[in-house]
Protein backbone atom coordinates (compact mmCIF):
# COMPACT_ATOMS: atom_id res chain seq x y z
CA UNK A 1 0.00 0.00 0.00
CA UNK A 2 1.46 3.49 -0.98
CA UNK A 3 0.95 5.73 2.02
CA UNK A 4 -0.58 9.04 0.84
CA UNK A 5 1.44 12.34 1.66
CA UNK A 6 -2.45 13.33 3.08
CA UNK A 7 -1.75 10.52 5.57
CA UNK A 8 1.57 11.93 6.64
CA UNK A 9 -0.36 15.28 6.98
CA UNK A 10 -3.33 14.18 8.93
CA UNK A 11 -1.02 12.22 11.40
CA UNK A 12 1.96 14.81 11.81
CA UNK A 13 -1.55 17.44 12.73
CA UNK A 14 -2.52 14.81 15.41
CA UNK A 15 0.52 14.43 16.72
CA UNK A 16 0.46 17.91 18.07
CA UNK A 17 -1.07 16.55 20.84
CA UNK A 18 2.53 15.42 22.06
CA UNK A 19 3.77 18.73 21.44
CA UNK A 20 1.57 19.87 24.21
CA UNK A 21 2.32 16.80 26.56
CA UNK A 22 6.11 17.29 25.79
CA UNK A 23 5.50 21.36 26.13
CA UNK A 24 3.61 21.08 29.53
CA UNK A 25 5.42 18.20 31.19
CA UNK A 26 8.48 19.85 30.74
CA UNK A 27 8.19 23.64 31.27
CA UNK A 28 7.57 23.24 35.16
CA UNK A 29 10.92 22.57 36.43
CA UNK A 30 12.20 25.85 34.81
CA UNK A 31 9.34 27.88 36.16
CA UNK A 32 9.67 26.63 39.23
CA UNK A 33 13.21 28.10 40.08
CA UNK A 34 11.88 31.36 38.73
CA UNK A 35 12.13 34.19 41.20
CA UNK A 36 8.73 36.19 40.41
CA UNK A 37 6.88 32.84 40.08
CA UNK A 38 7.97 31.85 43.83
CA UNK A 39 6.65 35.00 45.07
CA UNK A 40 3.37 34.85 43.38
CA UNK A 41 2.85 31.36 44.52
CA UNK A 42 4.42 31.96 48.16
CA UNK A 43 2.49 35.47 48.73
CA UNK A 44 6.46 37.42 48.80
CA UNK A 45 8.38 34.36 50.35
CA UNK A 46 11.48 33.63 48.44
CA UNK A 47 11.32 29.83 48.96
CA UNK A 48 8.41 27.21 47.30
CA UNK A 49 8.19 24.17 50.32
CA UNK A 50 9.47 20.77 48.83
CA UNK A 51 4.94 19.92 49.33
CA UNK A 52 4.28 23.09 47.07
CA UNK A 53 7.04 21.56 44.81
CA UNK A 54 5.20 18.57 44.28
CA UNK A 55 1.95 19.34 44.07
CA UNK A 56 2.46 21.72 41.54
CA UNK A 57 4.42 19.15 39.30
CA UNK A 58 2.10 16.48 40.94
CA UNK A 59 -0.98 17.34 40.51
CA UNK A 60 -0.50 17.51 36.30
CA UNK A 61 0.44 13.72 36.47
CA UNK A 62 -2.82 13.32 38.59
CA UNK A 63 -5.19 15.12 36.06
CA UNK A 64 -3.03 13.17 32.90
CA UNK A 65 -4.04 10.28 35.24
CA UNK A 66 -7.67 11.40 35.13
CA UNK A 67 -8.00 12.29 31.68
CA UNK A 68 -6.87 9.13 30.04
CA UNK A 69 -9.82 7.59 32.23
CA UNK A 70 -12.08 9.50 31.00
CA UNK A 71 -10.92 9.54 27.38
CA UNK A 72 -12.50 6.24 26.97
CA UNK A 73 -15.66 6.54 26.91
CA UNK A 74 -15.54 10.37 24.76
CA UNK A 75 -13.42 8.16 21.98
CA UNK A 76 -16.62 5.61 21.80
CA UNK A 77 -19.34 7.36 22.18
CA UNK A 78 -18.14 10.76 20.33
CA UNK A 79 -15.21 9.70 18.26
CA UNK A 80 -11.26 9.52 18.39
CA UNK A 81 -11.43 13.04 16.78
CA UNK A 82 -13.86 14.87 18.81
CA UNK A 83 -12.32 13.31 21.86
CA UNK A 84 -8.92 15.38 20.31
CA UNK A 85 -11.13 18.72 20.05
CA UNK A 86 -12.44 18.90 23.37
CA UNK A 87 -9.21 17.24 24.90
CA UNK A 88 -7.19 20.28 23.35
CA UNK A 89 -9.66 22.56 24.41
CA UNK A 90 -9.84 21.69 27.91
CA UNK A 91 -5.76 21.60 27.80
CA UNK A 92 -6.51 25.42 26.70
CA UNK A 93 -8.54 26.10 29.89
CA UNK A 94 -5.67 24.92 32.01
CA UNK A 95 -3.24 26.64 30.51
CA UNK A 96 -5.00 29.82 30.72
CA UNK A 97 -5.66 29.25 34.55
CA UNK A 98 -1.72 28.67 35.03
CA UNK A 99 -1.11 31.74 33.02
CA UNK A 100 -3.51 33.97 34.89
CA UNK A 101 -2.96 32.41 38.28
CA UNK A 102 -2.42 35.11 41.10
CA UNK A 103 -1.84 32.55 43.63
CA UNK A 104 -1.18 28.88 44.78
CA UNK A 105 -4.38 27.54 44.50
CA UNK A 106 -5.36 28.73 41.13
CA UNK A 107 -2.16 27.38 40.16
CA UNK A 108 -2.81 24.12 40.70
CA UNK A 109 -6.01 24.44 39.87
CA UNK A 110 -4.65 25.16 36.51
CA UNK A 111 -1.94 22.31 36.34
CA UNK A 112 -5.03 19.84 37.03
CA UNK A 113 -7.02 21.04 34.28
CA UNK A 114 -4.55 20.93 32.03
CA UNK A 115 -3.41 17.34 33.24
CA UNK A 116 -6.87 16.32 32.46
CA UNK A 117 -6.30 17.57 28.57
CA UNK A 118 -2.85 16.16 28.47
CA UNK A 119 -4.16 12.51 30.11
CA UNK A 120 -6.72 12.67 27.47
CA UNK A 121 -4.86 13.62 24.83
CA UNK A 122 -1.93 11.12 25.14
CA UNK A 123 -4.71 8.12 24.76
CA UNK A 124 -6.73 9.41 22.48
CA UNK A 125 -4.02 10.58 19.78
CA UNK A 126 -1.86 6.92 19.64
CA UNK A 127 -5.25 5.24 19.21
CA UNK A 128 -6.31 7.20 16.29
CA UNK A 129 -2.66 7.18 14.66
CA UNK A 130 -2.64 3.23 14.94
CA UNK A 131 -6.11 3.55 13.19
CA UNK A 132 -5.84 5.33 10.45
CA UNK A 133 -2.23 3.70 9.60
CA UNK A 134 -1.47 1.18 7.09
CA UNK A 135 -0.27 -1.98 8.59
CA UNK A 136 3.44 -1.37 6.94
CA UNK A 137 4.06 2.22 8.76
CA UNK A 138 2.33 1.59 11.62
CA UNK A 139 4.92 2.28 14.06
CA UNK A 140 6.44 4.72 12.38
CA UNK A 141 3.10 7.13 12.50
CA UNK A 142 2.39 6.34 15.89
CA UNK A 143 5.71 7.16 17.12
CA UNK A 144 5.59 10.81 15.71
CA UNK A 145 3.48 11.45 18.63
CA UNK A 146 7.11 10.95 20.75
CA UNK A 147 8.21 12.46 18.32
CA UNK A 148 6.80 15.79 19.13
CA UNK A 149 6.88 14.91 22.64
CA UNK A 150 10.25 15.27 22.67
CA UNK A 151 10.21 18.59 20.51
CA UNK A 152 7.76 19.70 23.47
CA UNK A 153 10.07 19.30 26.03
CA UNK A 154 13.13 20.33 23.98
CA UNK A 155 11.11 23.94 23.20
CA UNK A 156 9.82 24.31 26.98
CA UNK A 157 13.46 23.71 28.12
CA UNK A 158 15.13 26.55 25.86
CA UNK A 159 11.53 28.50 26.67
CA UNK A 160 12.65 28.53 30.57
CA UNK A 161 15.72 28.65 29.78
CA UNK A 162 15.05 31.91 27.87
CA UNK A 163 13.00 33.73 30.33
CA UNK A 164 14.51 32.88 33.53
CA UNK A 165 16.62 35.98 33.33
CA UNK A 166 13.75 38.37 32.80
CA UNK A 167 13.03 39.33 36.64
CA UNK A 168 9.21 39.73 35.87
CA UNK A 169 6.07 37.65 36.09
CA UNK A 170 6.75 37.68 32.13
CA UNK A 171 9.27 34.91 33.09
CA UNK A 172 7.25 32.39 34.16
CA UNK A 173 3.69 33.66 32.21
CA UNK A 174 5.62 33.74 28.51
CA UNK A 175 7.05 30.14 29.17
CA UNK A 176 3.33 28.69 30.51
CA UNK A 177 1.21 30.73 28.08
CA UNK A 178 2.99 29.50 24.45
CA UNK A 179 1.78 26.02 24.95
CA UNK A 180 -1.77 27.67 24.17
CA UNK A 181 -1.15 28.09 20.73
CA UNK A 182 -0.12 24.83 19.57
CA UNK A 183 -3.08 23.59 21.73
CA UNK A 184 -5.66 26.53 19.69
CA UNK A 185 -4.26 24.95 16.25
CA UNK A 186 -4.57 21.53 17.52
CA UNK A 187 -8.64 22.32 18.80
CA UNK A 188 -9.30 24.17 15.50
CA UNK A 189 -7.89 22.21 12.62
CA UNK A 190 -8.64 18.73 13.94
CA UNK A 191 -12.06 19.19 12.97
CA UNK A 192 -10.95 19.22 9.60
CA UNK A 193 -9.65 15.83 10.08
CA UNK A 194 -11.09 12.50 9.25
CA UNK A 195 -12.81 10.14 11.69
CA UNK A 196 -10.78 7.20 12.05
CA UNK A 197 -12.11 4.42 9.34
CA UNK A 198 -12.30 1.79 11.82
CA UNK A 199 -14.29 3.81 14.39
CA UNK A 200 -16.49 4.55 11.72
CA UNK A 201 -17.13 0.90 10.96
CA UNK A 202 -17.85 0.19 14.41
CA UNK A 203 -20.91 2.82 13.84
CA UNK A 204 -21.82 1.55 11.01
CA UNK A 205 -21.26 4.56 8.92
CA UNK A 206 -19.64 2.03 6.71
CA UNK A 207 -19.05 4.06 3.24
CA UNK A 208 -17.74 6.80 4.95
CA UNK A 209 -14.59 4.67 6.46
CA UNK A 210 -14.18 3.08 2.98
CA UNK A 211 -13.58 7.04 1.56
CA UNK A 212 -11.37 7.73 4.41
CA UNK A 213 -9.38 4.75 3.48
CA UNK A 214 -9.13 5.31 -0.17
CA UNK A 215 -8.54 8.75 0.51
CA UNK A 216 -5.18 7.93 3.06
CA UNK A 217 -4.26 4.79 1.25
CA UNK A 218 -4.76 5.02 -2.19
CA UNK A 219 -5.10 8.82 -3.35
CA UNK A 220 -9.06 8.17 -3.56
CA UNK A 221 -9.09 5.00 -5.39
CA UNK A 222 -12.09 3.12 -4.09
CA UNK A 223 -11.66 0.25 -5.79
CA UNK A 224 -7.38 -0.47 -4.66
CA UNK A 225 -7.43 -4.06 -3.94
CA UNK A 226 -5.70 -3.10 -0.97
CA UNK A 227 -8.01 -0.87 0.19
CA UNK A 228 -11.11 -3.15 -0.44
CA UNK A 229 -8.83 -5.69 1.95
CA UNK A 230 -8.33 -3.86 4.46
CA UNK A 231 -12.05 -2.20 4.52
CA UNK A 232 -13.85 -5.72 4.40
CA UNK A 233 -11.20 -6.77 6.96
CA UNK A 234 -11.94 -4.67 9.46
CA UNK A 235 -15.96 -5.35 8.48
CA UNK A 236 -15.04 -9.07 9.44
CA UNK A 237 -13.62 -8.04 12.50
CA UNK A 238 -16.46 -5.69 13.81
CA UNK A 239 -19.18 -8.17 12.80
CA UNK A 240 -16.98 -11.16 14.75
CA UNK A 241 -16.59 -8.90 17.75
CA UNK A 242 -20.02 -8.21 17.45
CA UNK A 243 -21.09 -12.01 18.23
CA UNK A 244 -18.94 -12.26 20.71
CA UNK A 245 -19.81 -8.70 22.81
CA UNK A 246 -16.33 -7.70 23.18
CA UNK A 247 -17.00 -4.21 24.99
CA UNK A 248 -17.09 -4.12 28.17
CA UNK A 249 -14.54 -3.39 30.63
CA UNK A 250 -15.24 -7.22 32.14
CA UNK A 251 -14.21 -8.23 28.54
CA UNK A 252 -10.68 -6.78 29.25
CA UNK A 253 -9.87 -9.75 32.08
CA UNK A 254 -10.98 -12.73 29.33
CA UNK A 255 -9.04 -14.70 27.43
CA UNK A 256 -6.12 -13.32 25.14
CA UNK A 257 -7.65 -9.29 26.05
CA UNK A 258 -6.31 -10.22 29.46
CA UNK A 259 -2.97 -11.48 28.43
CA UNK A 260 -2.90 -8.21 25.85
CA UNK A 261 -4.09 -6.05 28.94
CA UNK A 262 -1.08 -7.40 31.32
CA UNK A 263 1.60 -6.83 28.63
CA UNK A 264 -0.24 -3.21 27.70
CA UNK A 265 -0.25 -2.06 31.34
CA UNK A 266 3.38 -3.71 32.22
CA UNK A 267 5.21 -1.63 29.24
CA UNK A 268 3.53 1.54 30.31
CA UNK A 269 4.98 1.19 33.52
CA UNK A 270 8.07 -0.16 32.34
CA UNK A 271 8.49 3.01 30.60
CA UNK A 272 8.74 4.75 33.65
CA UNK A 273 10.82 2.35 35.25
CA UNK A 274 13.71 3.21 32.82
CA UNK A 275 13.86 6.11 34.79
CA UNK A 276 13.56 8.54 31.97
CA UNK A 277 11.72 11.25 34.18
CA UNK A 278 14.56 10.77 36.78
CA UNK A 279 16.42 12.48 33.81
CA UNK A 280 13.73 14.78 32.23
CA UNK A 281 12.62 16.02 35.55
CA UNK A 282 15.80 16.60 37.52
CA UNK A 283 18.55 16.63 35.09
CA UNK A 284 19.92 19.93 36.43
CA UNK A 285 21.16 18.24 39.56
CA UNK A 286 21.79 15.08 38.46
CA UNK A 287 24.87 16.93 36.05
CA UNK A 288 25.59 18.97 39.02
CA UNK A 289 25.93 15.66 40.97
CA UNK A 290 27.81 14.13 37.83
CA UNK A 291 30.42 17.08 38.07
CA UNK A 292 29.38 19.50 35.81
CA UNK A 293 30.58 22.70 37.44
CA UNK A 294 27.77 26.07 37.94
CA UNK A 295 24.61 26.28 37.53
CA UNK A 296 24.76 27.76 33.39
CA UNK A 297 27.07 24.75 32.41
CA UNK A 298 24.35 22.06 34.11
CA UNK A 299 21.59 24.04 32.06
CA UNK A 300 23.33 23.81 28.76
CA UNK A 301 24.58 20.03 29.34
CA UNK A 302 20.51 19.59 30.32
CA UNK A 303 19.91 21.23 27.24
CA UNK A 304 22.01 19.14 25.52
CA UNK A 305 20.12 16.20 26.65
CA UNK A 306 16.98 17.50 25.26
CA UNK A 307 18.22 17.66 21.88
CA UNK A 308 19.83 14.84 21.63
CA UNK A 309 16.12 12.96 22.87
CA UNK A 310 14.63 14.41 19.88
CA UNK A 311 17.30 13.42 17.38
CA UNK A 312 17.17 9.73 18.77
CA UNK A 313 13.64 9.59 18.31
CA UNK A 314 14.33 10.16 14.56
CA UNK A 315 15.63 6.40 14.43
CA UNK A 316 12.66 4.18 15.12
CA UNK A 317 10.23 7.00 12.72
CA UNK A 318 12.75 5.41 10.02
CA UNK A 319 13.59 1.92 11.67
CA UNK A 320 10.62 0.83 13.99
CA UNK A 321 8.86 -1.13 11.00
CA UNK A 322 11.82 -2.95 9.57
CA UNK A 323 13.31 -4.10 12.93
CA UNK A 324 10.22 -4.85 14.79
CA UNK A 325 9.15 -4.11 18.27
CA UNK A 326 10.76 -6.45 20.21
CA UNK A 327 14.48 -6.22 18.63
CA UNK A 328 14.04 -2.17 19.53
CA UNK A 329 12.66 -2.90 23.02
CA UNK A 330 15.49 -5.44 23.89
CA UNK A 331 18.54 -3.34 22.71
CA UNK A 332 17.03 -0.02 24.18
CA UNK A 333 16.73 -1.78 27.69
CA UNK A 334 19.58 -3.47 27.87
CA UNK A 335 21.82 0.08 26.47
CA UNK A 336 19.66 1.67 28.95
CA UNK A 337 20.43 -0.76 31.58
CA UNK A 338 24.22 -1.01 31.00
CA UNK A 339 24.33 2.79 30.56
CA UNK A 340 22.76 3.20 34.26
CA UNK A 341 24.59 0.78 35.76
CA UNK A 342 27.71 2.12 34.92
CA UNK A 343 26.77 5.28 35.63
CA UNK A 344 25.86 4.15 39.14
CA UNK A 345 28.87 1.96 39.71
CA UNK A 346 31.42 4.49 38.49
CA UNK A 347 29.48 7.44 40.82
CA UNK A 348 29.97 5.19 43.73
CA UNK A 349 33.31 4.15 43.32
CA UNK A 350 34.69 7.61 42.76
CA UNK A 351 32.66 10.74 44.11
CA UNK A 352 32.63 11.86 47.74
CA UNK A 353 29.02 10.86 48.95
CA UNK A 354 28.70 13.07 52.27
CA UNK A 355 25.87 14.86 54.23
CA UNK A 356 25.21 18.06 53.99
CA UNK A 357 24.98 19.55 57.69
CA UNK A 358 22.54 22.38 56.56
CA UNK A 359 19.42 19.84 54.72
CA UNK A 360 20.75 17.00 56.68
CA UNK A 361 20.72 15.17 52.94
CA UNK A 362 22.98 12.95 51.16
CA UNK A 363 25.15 14.52 48.50
CA UNK A 364 27.63 13.63 45.68
CA UNK A 365 31.15 15.54 45.02
CA UNK A 366 32.44 14.48 41.91
CA UNK A 367 34.77 17.19 41.41
CA UNK A 368 37.85 15.43 42.35
CA UNK A 369 37.58 13.35 39.19
CA UNK A 370 37.08 14.37 36.09
CA UNK A 371 37.70 11.48 34.10
CA UNK A 372 34.99 9.93 35.91
CA UNK A 373 32.39 12.68 35.85
CA UNK A 374 32.57 13.25 32.02
CA UNK A 375 32.44 9.56 31.78
CA UNK A 376 29.03 9.88 34.24
CA UNK A 377 27.65 12.88 31.64
CA UNK A 378 28.45 10.46 28.85
CA UNK A 379 26.17 7.21 30.16
CA UNK A 380 23.38 9.82 30.85
CA UNK A 381 23.32 10.71 27.40
CA UNK A 382 23.67 6.96 26.49
CA UNK A 383 20.74 6.60 28.32
CA UNK A 384 18.61 9.16 26.79
CA UNK A 385 19.85 8.45 23.41
CA UNK A 386 19.03 4.97 24.44
CA UNK A 387 15.38 5.52 25.33
CA UNK A 388 14.66 8.07 22.41
CA UNK A 389 15.07 5.02 19.74
CA UNK A 390 12.86 2.26 21.85
CA UNK A 391 11.23 2.61 25.07
CA UNK A 392 9.93 6.52 24.02
CA UNK A 393 7.90 5.69 21.15
CA UNK A 394 7.71 1.57 21.48
CA UNK A 395 6.16 2.50 24.98
CA UNK A 396 3.23 4.19 22.62
CA UNK A 397 3.18 2.06 19.80
CA UNK A 398 2.78 -1.14 21.44
CA UNK A 399 -0.25 -1.02 23.62
CA UNK A 400 -2.27 1.10 20.88
CA UNK A 401 -2.02 -1.42 18.49
CA UNK A 402 -2.84 -4.57 20.40
CA UNK A 403 -6.53 -4.69 21.32
CA UNK A 404 -9.55 -5.42 19.61
CA UNK A 405 -11.42 -2.61 18.12
CA UNK A 406 -14.69 -2.78 20.31
CA UNK A 407 -12.46 -2.56 23.49
CA UNK A 408 -9.82 -0.75 21.78
CA UNK A 409 -10.23 2.32 23.78
CA UNK A 410 -10.99 1.40 27.12
CA UNK A 411 -7.76 -0.98 26.58
CA UNK A 412 -5.76 1.87 25.51
CA UNK A 413 -6.85 4.19 28.01
CA UNK A 414 -6.28 2.01 30.81
CA UNK A 415 -2.69 1.49 29.84
CA UNK A 416 -2.41 4.80 29.61
CA UNK A 417 -3.15 5.69 32.63
CA UNK A 418 -0.57 3.14 34.43
CA UNK A 419 1.64 5.14 32.68
CA UNK A 420 0.80 8.50 34.28
CA UNK A 421 0.44 6.45 37.24
CA UNK A 422 4.19 5.58 37.25
CA UNK A 423 5.10 8.85 36.61
CA UNK A 424 3.59 10.52 39.06
CA UNK A 425 5.08 7.71 41.27
CA UNK A 426 8.66 8.47 39.85
CA UNK A 427 8.41 12.01 40.33
CA UNK A 428 7.70 11.41 44.06
CA UNK A 429 10.38 8.65 45.04
CA UNK A 430 13.18 10.42 42.82
CA UNK A 431 14.39 13.45 44.49
CA UNK A 432 14.23 11.40 47.93
CA UNK A 433 16.39 8.61 46.33
CA UNK A 434 18.39 11.13 45.10
CA UNK A 435 19.03 12.55 48.44
CA UNK A 436 19.08 9.01 50.22
CA UNK A 437 20.60 6.54 47.71
CA UNK A 438 22.31 8.76 45.28
CA UNK A 439 24.36 6.71 42.96
CA UNK A 440 21.73 4.20 43.68
CA UNK A 441 19.72 5.34 42.04
CA UNK A 442 20.89 4.66 38.69
CA UNK A 443 21.88 1.01 40.02
CA UNK A 444 18.25 0.49 40.53
CA UNK A 445 16.82 1.89 37.37
CA UNK A 446 20.01 -0.14 35.57
CA UNK A 447 18.66 -3.36 37.07
CA UNK A 448 15.12 -2.72 36.27
CA UNK A 449 15.91 -1.82 32.96
CA UNK A 450 17.41 -5.24 32.28
CA UNK A 451 14.31 -7.03 33.68
CA UNK A 452 12.75 -5.59 31.30
CA UNK A 453 14.65 -6.87 28.58
CA UNK A 454 14.27 -10.61 29.84
CA UNK A 455 10.29 -9.90 30.39
CA UNK A 456 10.40 -8.60 26.29
CA UNK A 457 12.46 -11.59 25.12
CA UNK A 458 10.24 -13.92 27.01
CA UNK A 459 6.81 -12.41 27.03
CA UNK A 460 5.96 -10.05 24.17
CA UNK A 461 4.90 -11.19 20.51
CA UNK A 462 6.10 -9.29 17.98
CA UNK A 463 3.64 -7.11 15.96
CA UNK A 464 5.11 -5.38 13.48
CA UNK A 465 3.29 -5.88 10.01
CA UNK A 466 0.19 -7.08 11.52
CA UNK A 467 -3.04 -5.57 10.65
CA UNK A 468 -4.70 -4.31 13.75
CA UNK A 469 -7.79 -6.72 12.93
CA UNK A 470 -4.53 -10.03 12.98
CA UNK A 471 -3.95 -8.73 16.21
CA UNK A 472 -6.18 -11.71 18.04
CA UNK A 473 -3.91 -14.53 16.26
CA UNK A 474 -0.94 -12.22 17.19
CA UNK A 475 -1.98 -12.92 20.77
CA UNK A 476 -3.17 -16.34 20.62
CA UNK A 477 0.36 -18.22 20.56
CA UNK A 478 2.15 -19.35 23.90
CA UNK A 479 2.49 -17.66 26.50
CA UNK A 480 6.78 -17.84 26.31
CA UNK A 481 6.66 -15.24 23.02
CA UNK A 482 10.28 -15.90 22.49
CA UNK A 483 9.00 -19.71 21.43
CA UNK A 484 6.99 -18.35 18.66
CA UNK A 485 9.26 -15.84 16.61
CA UNK A 486 10.32 -18.51 14.70
CA UNK A 487 7.58 -20.34 13.56
CA UNK A 488 5.15 -17.09 13.63
CA UNK A 489 4.70 -16.93 10.45
CA UNK A 490 3.71 -19.77 9.52
CA UNK A 491 1.77 -20.56 12.61
CA UNK A 492 0.06 -17.72 11.49
CA UNK A 493 -0.89 -18.23 7.96
CA UNK A 494 -2.34 -21.45 9.30
CA UNK A 495 -4.46 -19.54 11.87
CA UNK A 496 -5.45 -16.77 10.38
CA UNK A 497 -7.89 -17.98 7.44
CA UNK A 498 -10.22 -15.61 6.78
CA UNK A 499 -13.31 -16.99 5.24
CA UNK A 500 -16.86 -15.18 4.66
CA UNK A 501 -16.37 -12.47 6.48
CA UNK A 502 -15.00 -14.42 9.97
CA UNK A 503 -11.48 -14.96 11.35
CA UNK A 504 -11.79 -18.78 12.09
CA UNK A 505 -9.41 -19.52 14.60
CA UNK A 506 -9.80 -16.55 16.87
CA UNK A 507 -14.09 -17.09 17.83
CA UNK A 508 -13.06 -18.93 20.97
CA UNK A 509 -9.62 -17.14 21.72
CA UNK A 510 -11.31 -13.78 22.39
C1 LIG B 1 7.25 9.34 28.37
C2 LIG B 1 7.42 10.54 29.24
C3 LIG B 1 8.82 11.07 29.07
C4 LIG B 1 9.13 11.33 27.62
C5 LIG B 1 10.58 11.69 27.42
C6 LIG B 1 7.52 9.71 26.94
O1 LIG B 1 7.35 8.61 26.11
O2 LIG B 1 5.95 8.81 28.49
O3 LIG B 1 7.14 10.20 30.57
O4 LIG B 1 8.99 12.26 29.80
O5 LIG B 1 8.85 10.20 26.82
O6 LIG B 1 10.91 11.84 26.08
Amino acid sequence: MAPTSQLYIVCGFAAIGGFCFGYDTGVISGVLTMEPFIKTMTNGSKFLTAMQTSVITGLLLAGCFVGSLFAAPLCERLSRKYTIIIASAVFNVGAAIQVAATNYDMMIAGRFVAGLGVGSLSMAVPLYLSELAPKEIRGRLISLQQLTITIGIMVAFWVGAGTQYLDTHDSWRIPLGIQIAPAAVLMVGTSFLPFSPRWLINKGRNEEALAVLARLHSRGDESNPEVIAEYEEIIAQVEHERTVSVSSYVELLKGTVRKRLILGVLIQIFQQFTGINSIMYYAPTIFQQAGVPGKAASLIASGVNGVLNVLCTIIPIIYLDRLGRRIVLISGAIVMGVAMLLCGIVMGATARVFENPITGQMEVDMSANTAASYFCIVMVYVFVAGFAYSWGPCGWVYPAEIYPLSIRAKGTSITTAANWLMNFVISLFVPVMLTTITWGTYVFFGCCCMVMAVSVFLFYPETKGRSLEEMDVVFSGPLLAYKDVKNAESKFQRGYLKTEGSFQDVSEKV
